[in-house]
């Protein structure tokens, strides 16, 4: 059953005064990533694409006006000592999660970019019964309350399906625990303006190959292929992009936090120059969940084969990718 249509969201209060309530979460193996980039699965070029673009690229290369000021002032070897490596563990919100899993295709206001991406605040908000009884009253057809129930039940049942199954042109997230999920839903329903939603806010401790190994399978593999050989200057010019498997064989950590968290430019072509690269930059990333995708990488190397979960993934994706394709056609 689809979702009616309700009406424009009023923007999500900021909880000032409620803290997100503490849960601890169940123990869960972090597994490698594995296959070929989520475009490459589908068949497309970044280019043809909105997924994974943040709507800032990375700096140019500097000029050599630039670099005299930089050499003169000295702050070249403090500006690049950005991170400390800790193996410990990172608190996190579901927006934290809605950072690390949704916002390089759905955005920072879950608004998505349409047509090929789509809001995701509509059927957010269609999980709430007090808004879908509004919404049938406004437009002339009022429901029982146990049909309002029902309705936003089914909405609530279609919105974890998608976030763990994926959809059409969605991947699935069939990693993530329940209490992942309902951090993430109850941050969702607040984006999107759904009664109460502020009061339903989690906080947890993630180890941080967890929020590394988040950070990496939702966006990096959005466009970085598991494994393959790393490209020379000339093959990234005609546009490859070079696999997660030689990323920390490529940059130190330095490097890497700053690659995604500020942008830096690229060496391409023959001549080996600087580019600025097509690479978005990540700046809602934080460098320390940088850091995390860094020793992630390091301590779980990608893998080619597809492992058992992943294939019961792909097999469960066929089946919903049949029925989504009705949905959006
Ligand atoms: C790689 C890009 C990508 C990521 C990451 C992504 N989505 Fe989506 N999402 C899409 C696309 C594309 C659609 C449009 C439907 C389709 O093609 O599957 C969509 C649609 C949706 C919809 C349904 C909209 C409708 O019309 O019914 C919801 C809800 C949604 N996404 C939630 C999420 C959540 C929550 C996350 C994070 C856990 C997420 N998405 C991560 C690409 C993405
Ligand atoms: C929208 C597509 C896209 C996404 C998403 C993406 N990248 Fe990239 N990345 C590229 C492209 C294209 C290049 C090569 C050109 C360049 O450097 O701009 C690249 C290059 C890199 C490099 C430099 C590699 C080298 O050898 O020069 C690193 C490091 C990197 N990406 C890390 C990441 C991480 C970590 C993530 C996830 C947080 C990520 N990327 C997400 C497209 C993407």
């Amino acid at each position: 059953m689809s979702s009616p249509l309700l009406g424009q969201a009023t923007p999500a209060r900021a909880p000032a005064t409620i803290h997100p309530r503490a849960v601890s979460l169940p123990d869960r193996r972090v597994t490698p990533i594995s296959g070929r980039s989520w475009l490459n699965q589908l068949g497309w070029f970044i280019n043809e694409t909105s997924m994974g673009k943040t709507g800032l690229w990375g700096p140019a290369p500097p000029q050599e006006d630039d670099l005299a000021a930089l050499r003169a002032s000295g702050t070249g070897a403090h500006e690049r000592s950005i991170v400390t490596p800790s193996l410990g563990s990172i608190s996190m919100t579901g927006a934290d999660l809605y950072r690390l899993e949704c916002q390089g295709c759905h955005r920072t206001d879950g608004r998505g970019v349409p047509p090929e991406i789509n809001s995701m605040i509509n059927p957010v908000r269609s999980t709430s019964p007090e808004l879908v009884r509004k919404h049938m009253e406004e437009v002339g057809a009022p429901m029982d309350a146990k049909s309002v129930r029902e309705l936003a039940k089914q909405s609530h049942a279609a919105l974890v399906q998608r976030i763990s199954h994926g959809g059409y042109h969605m991947p699935g997230f069939l990693d993530l625990n329940e209490t992942e999920i309902q951090a993430l839903v109850a941050y969702v329903e607040q984006l999107a303006g759904v009664p109460g939603a502020e009061r339903r806010q989690l906080q947890f401790n993630e180890p941080t190959m967890r929020v590394g190994e988040h950070l990496v399978k939702a966006t990096c593999h959005i466009c970085h292929d598991s494994v393959g050989p790393k490209p020379s200057a000339a093959q990234m010019m005609d546009g490859e992009v070079p696999p997660l498997s030689t990323l920390v064989a490529s940059k130190g950590l330095d490097e890497f936090v700053m690659k995604v968290t500020r942008g830096a430019p690229a060496t391409m072509g023959v001549l080996q120059l600087q580019y600025r690269g097509r690479m978005p930059v990540f700046y809602y990333i934080r460098p320390e969940e940088a850091t995390a995708a860094y020793l992630y990488l390091y301590t779980y190397p990608p893998e080619s084969v597809t492992s058992p979960a992943e294939g019961s993934t792909a097999a469960a994706k066929a089946k919903i990718t049949a029925g989504a394709r009705d949905v959006h056609r």
